[in-house]
């Protein structure tokens, strides 16, 4: 990896690093495995820097400025097209199984950068919510370069196929406001993830095709610990702002938003990913309504 952190010791010294435009290097990083590797690098890095180094460096003014990104850094493939001309292929077959595995190559690339953009956008959140974010873009780069290898062994690799594009148009819509953002992003799409995917895997392994069952169930058990910090930061800041967490979740699930919603959701693991009662019947309702709306 040519990526130069601004936390590598220089000289044998340690330069005081500044997290934010290292982050800001990794997200504009259009190599996915190149970008992968940079975030587990700079997750270690940023283990290896003590208590008080890290409150140091985050209250230290950052050179990167935080600018509005259309799109971060990607490859020129996959080409990416709408939901709707994405081909739709059975898994019973190696195609069908090669347009999961690439899917989710896409999804993960993806969910390095909204990781690592909620690290560089939200400036002035405690050090746990920076070391969060960094473990949670580090897992995604984890979980891009298993299905990257997987694609290889079934004799394809991401890029082949044509993608979803559309995976960033959430983070552009909440890159205003943290609180909008862990609401929406970690506490809607990724814990879709988390009702997908337990039958997904059900299907691979009754298909025999342990090898992809495996990386899923690794995906799936890091992913409850994502949407739980996601949890955790956005009940932070309703209790900054002395917001009422259920209030303000549902004015967000009006309109637009609720069409992420699909049942059935997998309520155990979102009661352990820190889900409450409430919510769990919020988003149930939310959907409804958001589907009789668009009947009428
Ligand atoms: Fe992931
Ligand atoms: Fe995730």
């Amino acid at each position: 990896m040519h990526m130069k952190f601004s936390v590598i010791p220089k000289g044998g010294r340690m330069n005081t690093p500044d997290i934010f435009s290292d982050t800001e290097a990794v997200l504009l990083m259009s190599d996915p495995v190149e970008k992968a590797n940079a975030s587990i690098a700079l997750y270690r890095l940023w283990l290896s820097l003590s208590d008080s180094l890290k409150d140091e460096v985050l209250a230290m003014t950052s050179a990167s400025v935080v600018k509005v990104l259309q799109a971060p850094g990607r490859p020129e493939r996959p080409e990416l097209v709408e939901a709707h001309q994405l081909p739709r292929r059975g898994l019973g077959s190696v195609q069908g199984r090669v347009a999961l595995v690439h899917s989710l190559a896409h999804i993960e690339f993806n969910a390095i950068n909204l990781a690592l953009d909620a690290v560089y956008r939200f400036r002035g959140m405690p050090t746990d919510y920076v070391t969060d974010w960094l473990r949670v873009a580090s897992d995604e780069g984890e979980h891009f370069l298993l299905l990257h290898h997987r694609l290889a062994e079934l004799d394809s690799h991401y890029g082949a196929l044509v993608a979803h594009d559309g995976l960033w148009d959430m983070a552009r819509r909440t890159d205003h406001d943290v609180l909008v953002r862990m609401a929406l992003v970690p506490r809607i799409l990724e814990a879709r993830g988390l009702d997908v995917a337990p039958p997904m895997i059900a299907k691979l392994q009754h298909l025999k095709d342990e090898a992809t069952a495996k990386i899923l169930q690794r995906i799936y058990t890091d992913e409850i610990t994502h949407v739980e910090v996601g949890n955790r930061w956005f009940r932070y800041v309703c209790e900054q702002q002395s917001l009422d967490g259920t209030t303000v979740f549902r004015d967000l699930l009006r309109g637009e938003n609720s069409a992420y919603l699909r049942s059935p959701y997998n309520r155990e693991a979102r009661l352990q990913a820190g889900f409450n009662e409430q919510e769990l019947a919020l988003i149930r309702e939310m959907e409804l309504e958001y589907k009789a709306a668009s009947r009428s």
